[in-house]
């Protein structure tokens, strides 16, 4: 990566779900602000900011992260894919999303998009991924509302479809 000088904003260009998108950051703009307020791409959440709460994650070059651990700099180039990017369009939702609405999912939501983001690498990987798996990579993940069984309900659904429709496919 080039040496940046700090103080001075530089434009940063990225892929966000699919459509190539830019801005000025300062070097120390976290990804997670740089998202939500240069970009407005409010999906994203933002807890606790220091790693711990899981809300801001987003996936970079199909990867979960931590937006709030992310640099904006450091995502140049790199294709960004948030919360705003799961449905496949905008009357439908995703397997995955329509999952935690059957199971009731969610319930203030703020802890959502990260979790959505995490479960769906997980289950893009591994479909077959069995609960105790799901759980473990919720552990990444702190929701104060649900107590979480509902979210694994809704993962375990979303990955019997999805191995469903990759077997008809
Ligand atoms: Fe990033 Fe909590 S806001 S982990
Ligand atoms: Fe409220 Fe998870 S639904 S924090």
């Amino acid at each position: 990566m080039p040496r940046l000088s700090a103080g001075s904003p530089h434009r940063v260009s990225f892929k966000l779900n699919g459509r190539m998108v830019f801005g000025q950051a300062e070097t120390r703009m976290l990804l997670s602000d740089f998202l939500r307020h240069v970009l407005g791409a409010t999906g994203t959440h933002v807890g606790c900011e220091h790693g711990v709460c899981g809300a801001c994650t987003v996936q970079i070059d199909g990867v979960p992260a931590r937006s709030c651990l992310t640099l904006a700099v450091q995502a140049e180039g790199a294709e960004i894919r948030t919360v705003e990017g799961l449905a496949p369009a905008a009357d439908h939702l995703s397997l995955l999303q329509d999952a935690f609405r059957t199971h009731y999912g969610l319930q203030c939501g703020f802890c959502t998009p990260g979790i959505l983001m995490s479960l769906d690498a997980l289950l893009r990987d591994r479909p077959e991924a069995i609960e105790s798996e799901i759980r473990e990579f919720l552990t990444g993940h702190l929701c104060r509302c649900t107590g979480y069984g509902s979210i694994v309900r809704a993962a375990l659904q979303a990955a019997r479809k999805l191995r469903e429709e990759r077997r008809h496919a």
